[in-house]
């Protein structure tokens, strides 16, 4: 039997998986850590309980009390499902750039929500966590939460996050990227990696004007105004959550990449997740690239939470477009390929009689037909060709491919961009053939670009 004592036995223990698919051209595989299986979504419940468990044990939070905290979210989340376990009321305050969908969740889970001015510095009395802190002063058995000071935070995700990469891996992991909001999850499992490996590399991937990249290269550094979107993490101060000490190296991740980093994931490995964890995938995939850490590597990028909360945002194309994070042109043909999973390109012969070929044309009504030669295109068929011929009344029995093929269709690599083929098409080619890196064809029609685009 496996029967749990409650849903907060199902909180962390959370999978590893291969990026198998996203990791092509790295020279390793890399593998994802998906915290967004926790029963709330996100790696958030992992300290909701936490920091409950801590504060009864302090004796600051008493049976009946209320939970208050300044969330962008999904700490409230986590917060509220232990909350509801454990008998205790919550209210939360957000700022107002949350999504629609996390204030309706935790509304849903029966939490007080207070929407705050995001545009406002952390001093501001309006502040989000000033205002979570002041009603838990006004509110008899009330307890702040205070995940940016709250120790029990790094040290859950060094108790129970990193053991479990470190016993999922092995204790093969030479790389581990991560984002951080408050700081807990890459300090808590930082500092567990460096303990057992010191060689393992800790890297932060921060959304561009986050203040946390500009105070690891210079710890005198002026904070900046954040103007990025993606929620949960980066931050305009240095919280008592983080500790720089086990950092290795800092990437910075525009809103773009990261957006664009999810959405591929969602579509090549089905892993459903939010911005945050395309920031953490997007920097691990460029520092990757860049550093290129060899085929022995076993890198772990971290993700927080699912995309069912930004359906609104990430994943609305006329949100993404508004914005500016979408351009389909910048598509590649190996990703426009994608788009018909599984089907076989086609192929003629020049020694094949018309009579062999034409059955695929009616069957799987194609308009052309390359001729591939030893491996290489020589010429295509073209479907108005075979009508013609048809029309004459020529026995097509008699005709090879060689007597009546045009010329081969223009080839691309995988690389080449929709704007690319679209240039192709315009010029009068109505297919284009793709070399693929793993040396088999593939073929994109002019239909096909239309219908992605
Ligand atoms: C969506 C999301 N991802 C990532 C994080 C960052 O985690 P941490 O606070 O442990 O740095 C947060 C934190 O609020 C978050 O809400």
């Amino acid at each position: 039997m496996d029967i749990r004592d409650s849903i907060l036995d199902c909180i962390g223990h959370t999978p590893i998986v291969k990026l198998n698919r996203l990791s092509d051209g790295l020279g390793c595989t890399l593998l994802a850590k998906l915290d967004h299986l926790n029963p709330g979504g996100s790696v958030k419940d992992r300290i909701g309980i936490a920091m409950i468990r801590d504060a009864e044990a302090k004796g600051l939070l008493k049976p009946g009390g209320t939970i208050t905290e300044g969330t962008a979210g999904n700490t409230g989340l986590g917060l509220a499902i232990a909350a509801n376990v454990l008998g205790y009321k919550c209210v939360f305050c957000l700022p107002d750039k949350m999504s629609r969908e996390k204030i309706d969740l935790l509304r849903a889970y029966g939490a007080k929500v207070i929407v705050t001015p995001t545009a406002v510095t952390k001093d501001d009395p309006r502040h989000y966590n000033a205002v979570a802190k002041r009603i838990a002063k006004e509110t008899p058995g009330g307890w702040y939460a205070g995940q940016f000071q709250n120790q029990a935070n790094p040290k859950v995700h060094y108790e129970s996050t990193a053991a479990e990469i470190w016993e999922q891996t092995g204790g093969k992991i030479t790389h581990f990227f991560a984002g951080a909001g408050t700081g807990g999850t890459i300090t808590g499992v930082g500092k567990y990696l460096k303990e057992r490996n010191p060689a393992c590399k800790v890297v932060l991937c921060d959304p561009v004007g986050s203040y946390y990249s500009l105070y690891f290269k210079d710890k005198n550094a002026s904070p900046v105004n954040r103007q990025y979107t993606v929620e949960g993490i980066g931050l305009d101060y240095i919280p008592g959550t983080i500790s720089f000490e086990h950092i290795d190296d800092v990437i910075p991740v525009t809103d773009g990449e990261s957006y664009q980093a999810a959405r591929k994931l969602t579509r090549m490995e089905g892993i459903f997740t939010g911005g945050s964890s395309g920031n953490n995938l997007a920097g691990a995939l460029k520092w990757l690239r860049e550093h290129k850490p060899g085929a022995g590597s076993m890198p772990v990028v971290f993700l927080c939470d699912v995309g069912d909360r930004y359906l609104s945002k990430m994943y609305n194309d006329d949100w993404m477009r508004e914005n500016g994070f979408i351009d389909e042109y910048d598509m590649t043909a190996a990703e426009l390929l994608m788009h018909r999973p599984g089907q076989k390109l086609v192929t003629a012969a020049p020694g094949q009689s018309l009579r062999e070929v034409i059955g695929h044309v009616k069957t799987l009504d194609l308009s052309q037909i390359p001729v591939l030669e030893n491996g290489e295109p020589v010429g295509a068929l073209y479907d108005d060709q075979l009508i013609k011929l048809l029309l004459e009344g020529r026995k097509l029995d008699d005709i090879k491919v060689r007597e009546v093929m045009g010329d081969p269709l223009p080839v691309v690599n995988d690389e080449a961009s929709a704007s690319e083929l679209l240039k192709t098409f315009q010029a009068g080619a109505p297919a284009a053939l793709v070399k693929r890196a793993s040396g088999d064809w593939g073929i994109i029609t002019k239909a096909d670009l239309v219908a992605v685009l």
